[in-house]
């Protein structure tokens, strides 16, 4: 793990998204996945089943409940990386391991993170920045993130105005997302920037921004696609709202 050059920031900013490949090495990418592995042998808070296959589609706040993850999440360069991006001092607002299992992981439809913080947990900007760790080698088959570039410019104002009844926490993490955008705004968007497919390699680090387009469809290879994802919020930034779990709205 190392801090970012100036470089990726600007990157961030312009594009919506920046990748680093081998940020971790695989030694600390295998004491992840075993340390998962135990993990997904208990029942834990937080832990959401694929609705088809009942396989486990995805942890939320492992760190809660495990001293590996709780250090995992106080990773100084991670949280370096996180302030370098915000600009400001900040917290873990959510911790999630989606695991998208071999044949069996299903999609996350076209959408933005923001609207649910916002609309959800009542974070009022979109001060907040996903990170995102590699575990598994993800190739086209197995379901990748699939980005609209510098969509991350133009979604403001359909988070801030999103009108959808209250749903259960559960669906926020489905893959019948409560707040999906909408298939002309998906449409626009692709006409004017296009799609990039988010490949890579166990170790590998992702950077997104909260209001970025992105969806990935379902896992038809034989491997599992696993990615672990932080999201931090910038201290002044902190939820007004506690209608969700700690696992899903962390506080500062
Ligand atoms: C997300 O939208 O937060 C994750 C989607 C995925 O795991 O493909
Ligand atoms: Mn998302």
């Amino acid at each position: 793990m190392g801090n970012i050059k100036a470089d990726y920031k600007e990157e961030y900013n312009y594009k919506g998204y920046f990748s680093l490949q081998s940020y971790l090495s695989k030694e600390q990418v295998a004491q992840i996945v075993y340390h998962l592995d135990l993990y997904e042998k208990e029942p834990h808070e937080g832990m959401v089943r694929e609705v088809k296959s009942g396989e486990l589609r995805a942890v939320h706040g492992p760190h809660l409940y495990d001293s590996f993850f709780k250090e995992l999440s106080q990773n100084r360069d991670i949280v370096a990386l996180a302030e370098e991006i915000l600009g400001e001092p900040c917290y873990l607002h959510q911790f999630k391991i989606n695991l998208k299992r071999r044949f069996s992981g299903e999609q996350w439809p076209w959408h933005e993170d923001f609207v649910y913080w916002h609309e959800k947990d009542g974070v009022k900007a979109p001060k907040l920045v996903n990170i995102v760790l590699f575990l598994d080698n993800t190739d086209m088959l197995s379901g990748p993130l699939c980005f609209i570039p510098f969509s991350h410019n133009s979604l403001w104002s359909y988070a801030s105005s999103a009108n959808v009844e209250e749903s259960d926490w559960m669906r926020d993490v489905s893959a019948d997302l409560t707040y999906q955008l909408d298939t002309e705004v998906v449409s626009k968007l692709i006409s004017k920037h296009g799609t990039e497919f988010q490949m890579g390699s166990p170790g590998d680090l992702l950077v997104f921004s909260p209001l970025l387009a992105h969806c990935s469809g379902n896992n038809m290879s034989p491997h599992h696609r696993r990615m672990l994802i932080l999201t931090f919020n910038a201290i002044s930034n902190a939820p007004s709202k506690q209608n969700r779990p700690e696992f899903l709205c962390g506080r500062p």
